[in-house]
């Protein structure tokens, strides 16, 4: 299991105690909503027994996964390179902020940049963010069968990450929208896993 030696402060207070960087810009609902995820994976690593040091780390990912969320696009566009869509931009750039601040845990990194869109490198870590972003119970829409998906974590794992990478790019076919490459990847290995 990948504990990094020492913690980044950021990761620690974010995961301990819920806090967030100045430089975050999300709204109250969103933060419900970043909290909501933290809760859903904690209850997953407690009944995986995952020990208290990596429980922090991934509360720390859940916690600041959104940070840069409610931020102006024209000023995210501005910190990421490369062609993200305006939507998705938050998650490029709250990873490079954190590593600005001296992050240097990159599978947390990875898991921060790639949240909305999955990445065939995700570590655990990268996986439940992804499949907990998704779960949220907060969120509004596929009730039932986001429900259902929940109820077979954490046992069922691969499973249950099958379905949420099938459900989101099908979602995005069904609306002629594009669909990134990391995505493909990521689905990709997954199938062949
Ligand atoms: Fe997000
Ligand atoms: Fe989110």
């Amino acid at each position: 299991m990948p504990i990094v030696a020492t913690m980044h402060p950021l990761i620690e207070a974010a995961g301990r105690h819920g806090e967030l960087p100045s430089w975050s810009c999300l709204s109250a609902s969103r933060r419900e909503h970043t909290e909501s995820v933290a809760a859903l994976i904690d209850e997953w690593n407690v009944a995986l027994g995952v020990p208290d040091a990596e429980r922090v780390r991934r509360r720390g990912a859940a916690t600041l996964h959104d940070a840069l969320k409610d931020a102006p696009p024209d000023d995210l566009r501005r910190l990421v390179p490369g062609d993200w869509p305006d939507a998705l931009l938050h998650a490029p750039a709250a990873a490079l902020r954190l590593s600005e601040e001296g992050v240097e845990d990159e599978e947390f990194l990875l898991a921060i940049r790639y949240h909305p869109v999955g990445h065939p490198e995700f570590g655990v870590l990268g996986e439940q963010l992804y499949m907990a972003d998704y779960l949220d119970p907060g969120r509004d829409f596929g009730l039932e069968g986001r429900e259902a998906l929940r109820a077979r974590m954490p046992d069922a794992h691969h499973d249950v990450l099958i379905a949420i990478v099938r459900a989101r790019i099908m979602a995005r076919l069904e609306t002629d929208a594009p669909v990134m490459a990391t995505s493909i990847r990521f689905w990709n290995g997954l199938i062949e896993a």
